[in-house]
């Protein structure tokens, strides 16, 4: 499995030959001005929540490349209405694709989306095949519900966790988190990118090495096997 990241909180996985693409916010941000929109490559877009710092660029990259898009009910009939397909969710399902299967998770942040419209309540993901097993939070607070992946997922390889305070779980609460969700690999996001969320990277690291676990920041634009 590939992961490669575009900034903030954008991913792009390929797993079982299928690209997926989380939480597109790209041409927004001056960090992530490098990184070549249309050339992204998406079989489904997978949104945590409503927020523009997690769709800007979902319809344009959606509408590219015939992807469907995989959210919460709120957030799919959205797109549907923009002429993208999708595949609605909700809290504590699930649903198995071509790629392996998604659960949609509790997340304690909240959901609009840029024109006003409800955008549900948010979530973050689990997926996995026979192979691997990832967590992608969204932006969420700690939250106790953490406590229920062990018990209802597989083994989780690693997680995507937000790490930048202010708007989201800082990294000190992201290390409790890991501890929850049993996972000791941490991949972080939803940093650096404004103001309000500029981290000390040496800090954040030092605070998972402490416990014994990894936190790995990944230049923008780049890739890690998996
Ligand atoms: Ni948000
Ligand atoms: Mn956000």
């Amino acid at each position: 499995m590939k992961l490669t990241y575009y900034g903030h909180s954008t991913f792009a996985v390929e797993i079982k030959g299928k690209h997926l693409l989380f939480d597109p916010f790209i041409t927004p941000n001056e960090l992530a001005k490098d990184i070549v929109v249309d050339q992204l490559k998406a079989d489904y877009l997978l949104i945590t929540h409503g927020h523009g710092d997690h769709v800007a660029d979902a319809e344009n990259i959606g509408k590219k490349n015939h992807a469907k898009v995989v959210s919460n009910f709120e957030i799919v009939s959205w797109f549907e209405k923009k002429g993208l397909a999708g595949h609605p969710m909700n809290h504590g399902g699930k649903v198995a694709f071509e790629f392996g299967t998604v659960k949609y998770v509790n997340a304690v942040h909240s959901s609009v989306l840029p024109d006003g419209t409800y955008g549900g309540n948010p979530g973050g993901f689990v997926i996995w095949n026979e192979d691997i097993c990832f967590y992608n939070a969204g932006d969420t607070a700690l939250t106790m519900d953490m406590k229920l992946l062990p018990l209802i997922c597989p083994k989780l390889d690693f997680a995507i966790l937000p790490i930048g305070d202010n708007f989201t779980m800082g990294y000190e609460d992201a290390v409790v988190a890991s501890d929850y969700i049993g996972c000791d690999k941490v991949i972080g996001c939803h940093y650096d990118t404004f103001g309000y969320i500029k981290i000390d990277h040496d800090a954040a690291k030092k605070a998972f090495a402490d416990k014994g676990k990894e936190l790995i920041l990944l230049p923008i634009g780049e890739s890690l096997d998996l």
